[in-house]
């Protein structure tokens, strides 16, 4: 892996398990032992892949990509989210790369063609909410070279080879991509803060304008705030910022 890649300080160690049980557990736990900024863990196989809100993110097939990373910003816990949105524009930059065109759905869906074909899953470890964090993973799951999903999935997940009629991806080379997008990203709010990142995201955002439902809210998606919260514009005129949960279209 080590050859390919073009970072500074991501991916600089590196840990490749066949199988695990979530690659954010066991980024956890080397955070937790000492693992630098920037560390990487990718299986081949997840036994119990997260998703957000609970869900289970599929992990049977050794042709996807289950990334994690440790993160350890200097940063305190009400600053960390737009680190998720630093992974969302950075795995959107890498699928463009290999010549498909995402769109980004809040918090952090990467879809193409309304069917996802990636997820983030961000957790944070911190003593003390006033205090600087004391790591966040950033995990995130694309699907690369897929073709056979499940019934329940197969209206609602796609893969970058079905996205690309057929043609596969090499995962190491999707990976390294997927690195050094995230590095640039991850620098470029450190030193510019989060309305970079945010503009940066906006360029996939494919669903302001449309109406949609947060919750019991409904309204119109009109912008993303700087610190990654959904603008949405109710029927009475009010704008309502939400911070947390899920849209659907
Ligand atoms: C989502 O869209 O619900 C988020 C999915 C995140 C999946 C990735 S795969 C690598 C990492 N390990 C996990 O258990 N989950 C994340």
């Amino acid at each position: 892996m080590q050859p390919l890649l073009g970072t500074v300080w991501l991916g600089r160690s590196w840990r490749h398990l066949s199988s695990c049980g979530s690659t954010n557990d066991e980024a956890a736990a080397w955070a937790l032992a000492g693992a630098p900024h920037g560390a990487v863990v990718v299986a081949d196989h997840q036994e119990r892949g997260r998703g957000r809100q609970g869900r289970v993110w599929h992990s049977e097939s050794a042709d996807s990509l289950y990334f994690s990373t440790v993160l350890r910003p200097p940063l305190v816990p009400m600053q960390v989210p737009p680190l998720t949105l630093c992974a969302g524009v950075a795995v959107a930059e890498a699928l463009a790369r290999f010549e498909v065109t995402p769109s980004l759905k809040w918090p952090n869906d990467l879809l193409i063609d309304g069917k996802k074909i990636a997820g983030i899953l961000t957790e944070m470890s911190a003593a003390d909410p006033r205090g600087r964090v004391d790591h966040v993973i950033l995990g995130i799951g694309v699907n690369l070279n897929t073709e056979a999903w499940p019934p329940e999935l197969g209206e609602l997940a796609t893969s970058l080879r079905q996205a690309r009629g057929g043609r596969s991806v090499d995962r190491a080379i999707f990976a390294a991509t997927l690195c050094e997008r995230l590095e640039h990203w991850y620098d470029r709010f450190i030193s510019d803060g989060p309305s970079a990142v945010s503009q940066g995201w906006r360029r996939f955002a494919a669903f302001f304008g449309r109406r949609v439902r947060a919750g019991a809210l409904e309204g119109v998606a009109e912008s993303l705030d700087d610190d990654g919260a959904l603008v949405l514009r109710l029927d009475d005129g009010q704008a309502r910022r939400i911070t947390s949960g899920e849209v659907r279209l």
